[in-house]
């Protein structure tokens, strides 16, 4: 079983396949599947800024493309200076993505660089009351 900080280290080394020219706002992320792979992201931003992907999706969309269905834990790492990187909550699109995917007890984990600090969240925490795909059935 791999640890919280071992997931937390994977998302700070994926801080580098980010693509932010224009934010500058660095973000990486570690997706751990049911089945120990690990799948990491980093935002990808474009000239046309509606157009950009944040780095949970990016992990999402590459597990889900490869078949992943099943999801424990994501960790996120981030901010505007790469080397101090502060909390970085999930916004609200990809808490939502979160949600097609993933059961309520799905873990959420925040890193900050300062102290060491790590926060840690399930999904229903961090979005109650929400819309899934049970909503859908009648
Ligand atoms: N961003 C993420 O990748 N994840 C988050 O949780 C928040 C924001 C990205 C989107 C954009 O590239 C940059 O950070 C600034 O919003």
């Amino acid at each position: 079983m791999i640890s919280s900080e071992e997931l937390i280290n994977k998302a700070r080394e994926a801080m580098n396949l980010s693509y932010a020219p224009y934010s500058h706002f660095t973000v990486g992320t570690a997706l751990l599947c049911e089945d120990g792979s690990i799948y990491q992201g980093g935002n990808i931003e474009n000239a046309s800024y509606g157009a950009s992907n944040c780095a949970e999706r990016t992990a999402f969309f590459k597990a889900v493309s490869e078949g992943k269905r099943h999801f424990t834990a994501i960790a996120i790492c981030g901010g505007p200076d790469k080397n101090d990187t502060d909390f970085c909550p999930p916004c609200g699109i990809c808490r939502q993505v979160m949600r097609e995917f993933c059961a309520s007890d799905f873990r959420i984990i925040l890193a900050a660089d300062h102290d060491k600090q790590i926060k840690e969240y399930t999904l229903s925490q961090l979005l109650p009351e929400s819309f899934g795909p049970d909503n859908l059935i009648s």
